[in-house]
């Protein structure tokens, strides 16, 4: 059973996963069939950071399962600029709606959210933490494609360090026994801990500074941009950009996925190969996110209490949700890496 929340995807079951992806292939095939399933349910959208497919494919999902959707999509327009706070905004619009998505540039916020709300809260990305929807989507598409998630060989390349959708895919991919090619530039390389967290998780990893030295061995390549937003410097880097003449290396049952927006680490060229799905792993979204929202919604809520204690180590992660949200103690859970604050995973001891 899913939990009443989603925040990582990497926390569900093998049987969590097959649920969803079957529900998700039958909705894709048939989005008609469920038109009516969610009807007189309400989404509310809290984006505090921009989006364009994470909303869009939200807002389309709720609509194609019947229901509607409230929520803002540019903070400037709500009461975040008179300076409510996280807990307030949830509270309130958690009354109003029954199911929340929340996108916000603090990590941890949707952990945060997720107890001061009174209905389900999926994490639509927390600044470079994790993006479990896009994960989804991603694994959709692989599965689709591929046939499988277990025992494949996957290239990351771009901003490895600031990217929440690596951080997430590769999670939820480590465990299924999966060999990563790391391809960045040296600044935007993956951070350490993240790294020791995939080894232990069961992943091979291999780290490179050009596409030319893995391309011929991968079954997936998952582009990204750099997130010039949170601070990432571009690399002009040539062997960093997907190309053409790169792709002459790699195999035909190659699968080339991007989460979007490309910016120019794929030459355009490389939109008419047959083994780049990143369109059509887009389209996918809405149907993993109504799959997502039906089965969030088969079941009661149980609120949470907000974790109270002056003991707990405070997290030095100057960008996580504990550092700016007034109210809200320090929490750490004991992972199998060590203690890691609970709210944006960091270890405690990392820095
Ligand atoms: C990604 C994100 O927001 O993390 N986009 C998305 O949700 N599809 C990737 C990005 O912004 O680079």
């Amino acid at each position: 059973m899913l939990p009443t929340d989603f925040l990582d995807e990497s926390v569900l079951t093998e049987g969590d996963w097959e649920d969803l992806y079957a529900l998700a292939r039958e909705i894709h095939r048939e989005p008609t069939a469920f038109s009516d399933a969610l009807r007189g349910k309400i989404l509310g959208t809290l984006f505090y950071e921009p989006s364009t497919r994470t909303r869009l494919s939200f807002e389309t999902a709720m609509l194609r399962l019947g229901g509607q959707v409230v929520g803002f999509s540019d903070p400037s327009s709500s009461s975040v600029t008179k300076g409510e706070t996280l807990k307030d905004t949830v509270k309130i619009v958690s009354s109003y709606c029954d199911i929340l998505a929340l996108r916000t540039p603090l990590e941890g916020g949707a952990h945060a959210a997720s107890l001061f709300s009174s209905v389900p809260v999926i994490n639509a990305g927390d600044g470079s933490h994790l993006h479990p929807t896009q994960t989804l989507t991603d694994l959709f598409c692989i599965r689709h494609r591929a046939g499988t998630l277990t025992g494949l060989t996957v290239g990351f390349c771009g901003d490895l360090y600031n990217g929440r959708t690596v951080h997430s895919l590769a999670k939820s991919l480590a465990r299924r026994g999966c060999t990563f090619y790391f391809v960045s530039a040296p600044s935007l390389a993956l951070p350490e801990h993240l790294k020791r967290q995939f080894i232990s998780l069961g992943a091979k990893i291999y780290e490179c500074d050009s596409l030319d030295a893995c391309i011929d061995r991968l079954d997936v390549l998952y582009m990204t941009r750099t997130q010039r937003e949170r601070g990432s410097q571009a690399s002009d880097a040539l062997g960093l950009r997907l190309t053409a003449d790169k792709l002459l290396r790699a195999r035909r049952e190659l699968l080339i996925l991007h989460p979007l927006p490309k910016v120019d680490e794929i030459a355009p060229e490389v939109d008419d190969d047959p083994r780049a799905v990143y369109f059509s792993q887009a389209k996918g979204g809405v149907s993993v996110r109504m799959a997502l929202m039906l089965r969030l919604l088969e079941r009661p809520y149980t609120e949470k209490r907000v974790p109270f204690s002056h003991e707990a180590r405070r997290c030095t992660n100057p960008r996580c949700v504990t550092a700016f949200e007034k109210g809200l103690f320090p929490d750490t859970d004991l992972g199998d890496f060590g203690e890691c604050c609970a709210y944006c995973s960091q270890p405690i001891d990392a820095r």
